[in-house]
């Protein structure tokens, strides 16, 4: 079993968010944890198509890339997701990806019937972003969007880099403590992933 999946969310495949993800990840590897990694610009995974054939069994109808991630991030004790700001929200990449976790939405709450806000966190959720611009709302969108996603797939939010000003694609480069603090925060979330571990096994 895998414990945490990575999922890199720009279509850059080493722009800045992606270079921070990666120190991420390599922090939790040098502290013990397995990690998959998924660029979703390479995976092929189709729109939502709003056909809810999902409501029969929480399945969803289009069969692609999706069904192996979706897998592998729901075996996994911790996620971690980066993703630029564009247009004040996730990449396109990134939005397509979790709208097709509507399957699970409605597994939740249409079929299980789950009571709205009433779900125990199974995973931990790191969040990484980075914008060009410096504005105070800049991750106020996307930071709701990422709420309601790690909520249909069980996972709280236990930190996130959030930069401003980052714009040319090694510009992250500049700045060694930003990818020190994205180090250090895989690293983190390597022990908080051995706990939840060490608590599933217990029960
Ligand atoms: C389509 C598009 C939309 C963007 N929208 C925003 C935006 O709303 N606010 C902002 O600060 N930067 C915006 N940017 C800039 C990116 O967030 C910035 O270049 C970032 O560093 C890209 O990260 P990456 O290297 O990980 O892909 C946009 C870039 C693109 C291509």
């Amino acid at each position: 079993m895998t414990d945490i999946v990575a999922i890199y969310g720009s279509p850059r495949r080493k722009g800045n968010t992606a270079q921070l993800l990666a120190r991420a990840v390599q922090g939790a590897r040098d502290n013990g944890s397995s990690v998959r990694e998924y660029a979703l610009h390479d995976l092929e995974l189709a729109p939502c198509k709003e056909i809810y054939a999902c409501k029969k069994d929480g399945e969803c109808a289009i069969k692609d890339d999706f069904q192996q991630v979706r897998d592998a991030l729901l075996e996994a004790c911790g996620v971690m997701l980066a993703s630029p700001i564009f247009f004040y929200s996730v990449t396109g990449q990134t939005k397509v990806f979790m709208d097709r976790f509507q399957s699970l939405w409605v597994k939740k709450y249409l079929i299980d019937q789950t009571p709205f806000g009433q779900w125990t966190p199974k995973r931990k959720g790191y969040f990484i972003s980075v914008g060009a611009t410096r504005g105070k709302k800049l991750f106020d969108g996307t930071l709701l969007t990422l709420k309601y996603f790690f909520d249909t797939i069980d996972t709280g939010l236990h930190n996130s880099l959030l930069c401003r000003g980052l714009d040319e694609p090694r510009d992250v480069e500049k700045h060694p403590d930003l990818l020190q603090q994205a180090y250090e925060d895989g690293a983190d979330l390597a022990g908080q992933v051995a706990d939840t571990g060490d608590q599933r096994s217990e029960t």
